[in-house]
């Protein structure tokens, strides 16, 4: 198994080129199932999590074409049916339920398990669903639809955890194709929804209001191939305006989108760390001496869960008292006890962690748990004394597009040493 090693204590400085969106490029690619003719997506990043939607979709009868970041999908035939082997590795393969219902009103897709950052279950997506008209089944470890007659109809998404995003995008693309009007309200806000809005209407569908919690589709008899380009991801984004912050002289990131990171920009810039943005690009700069904060998780517009794990690594040696509270996965915090074995001092009370600022973090072997506790120990290592090995690094190849190289581009010392 790969394993990256963080020499610490670089100071990072020039420009980096943000990537495609992983969360927004996963639904697009689902959303080629929803039609017959060819749809080409660009800015589709390198990534593991891509290359098993590729896979799925390979796998369900697509012609799938890459070349460099442009994939073009034709899914001509398909079948509905994807079993556990090619759906398990990732939990984000459940997006492909609502196109296969929509355009063959069947599906039967494997359910993926939990995965370390919670329970992930996808009771919204089938209530949901069953409001379209759909009967569901979970059955052998596999979710079975049926939906003879998909009927618009109003749905409320929300959950105890607030809005879902891939329920959102499931049920928004089944909706697209079905019999007359449907109101998802209690729709998840995140630009990534709109993203996909944007390229189902490119498609042919007819949808308002994606980006507030309100969407309303009018169903069409069919959709056509289209061509989209992927938004900036911005939790990529979000990972290098942090590193900037801890270890930066001056960082800027480029083709990305500020309005997307603003509920990250407004607390670092609280926290005393300097950022300013133009068209399609951020400047961080720091003074090394941030102050403290306190923050909790909440979809979008709110502060991004997948930017939790950063900032606590950030937090780590920023002087005095920050408190986080998890509220989308409260159990998210895996990267806490590889924190601690650095030097860090976090208490975890329920959802919500209180760090303690300490001056420095001592690098050591640290082992990586999910996409963004990975990088959050990438950070950590960046500014700790001594050097981290960070283990288990398929995590973070899984979200992250050549992450090691663009923070040497910048002045990091990381090396990867290939299993
Ligand atoms: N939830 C339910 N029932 C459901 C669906 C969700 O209780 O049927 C709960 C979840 O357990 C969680 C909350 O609702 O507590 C929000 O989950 P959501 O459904 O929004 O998560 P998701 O759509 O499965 C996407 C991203 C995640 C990101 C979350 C929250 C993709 C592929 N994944 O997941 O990204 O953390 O939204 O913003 O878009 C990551 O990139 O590292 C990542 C985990």
């Amino acid at each position: 198994m790969d394993k990256i090693i963080v020499h610490g204590g670089a100071t990072l400085a020039g420009s980096v080129r943000i990537s495609g969106s992983k969360n927004s490029a996963l639904p697009i690619l689902a959303a080629t199932l929803l039609t017959r003719e060819p749809c080409t997506i660009s800015r589709v990043p390198d990534l593991s999590d891509i290359h098993y939607m590729l896979t799925i979709l390979s796998e369900l009868g697509c012609e799938v074409e890459r070349a460099s970041g442009t994939v073009t999908v034709k899914a001509e035939k398909i079948r509905t049916v994807a079993p556990y082997d090619i759906v398990r590795k990732m939990r984000a393969s459940v997006c492909i339920l609502g196109p296969l219902l929509g355009r063959e009103r069947e599906a039967m897709v494997s359910l993926p398990g939990g995965c370390v950052i919670g329970d992930r279950p996808i009771d919204i997506h089938l209530k949901g669903f069953e409001a379209l008209g759909a009967t569901t089944l979970v059955e052998e470890g596999n979710v079975k639809m049926r939906a003879p007659n998909l009927r618009g109809t109003t749905v409320n998404l929300r959950g105890k955890f607030g809005s879902t995003v891939l329920g959102t995008d499931n049920i928004m693309m089944a909706a697209v194709l079905a019999e007359g009007t449907t109101i998802i309200d209690g729709a998840a806000e995140e630009p990534e929804v709109v993203d996909l809005a944007n390229f189902l209407i490119k498609m042919g569908a007819q949808i308002e209001g994606a980006g507030t919690r309100r969407i309303i589709i009018e169903g069409v008899k069919e959709l056509h191939g289209a061509k989209h380009e992927v938004i900036p991801d911005r939790i990529e984004a979000g990972t290098f305006l942090i590193a900037g912050a801890m270890a930066g002289r001056e960082v800027t990131l480029t083709r990305t989108n500020p309005e997307h990171l603003q509920s990250l920009i407004v607390p670092l810039t609280k926290a005393g760390v300097s950022i300013t943005s133009q068209a399609d690009t951020v400047t961080v700069k720091s003074n090394g001496t941030c102050r403290p904060l306190h923050l909790e998780t909440l979809p979008y517009p709110g502060f991004p869960t997948d930017m939790q794990a950063q900032v606590c690594a950030m937090l780590a040696t920023t002087d005095g008292i920050s408190v986080i509270t998890e509220n989308v996965f409260p159990h998210r915090f895996m990267h806490v006890a590889e924190l601690k074995r650095m030097g860090a001092n976090i208490e975890l009370q329920g959802p919500t962690a209180i760090v303690n600022g300490v001056r420095k973090l001592s690098g050591a072997p640290v082992m990586a748990s999910d996409l963004r506790a990975s990088a959050a120990l990438l950070l950590a290592g960046l500014q700790a004394e001594g050097t981290t090995e960070v283990n288990r690094v398929y995590h973070i190849d899984r979200g992250y597009e050549s992450i090691d190289d663009k923070l040497n581009s910048l002045g990091a010392h990381i090396e990867r040493v290939k299993a």
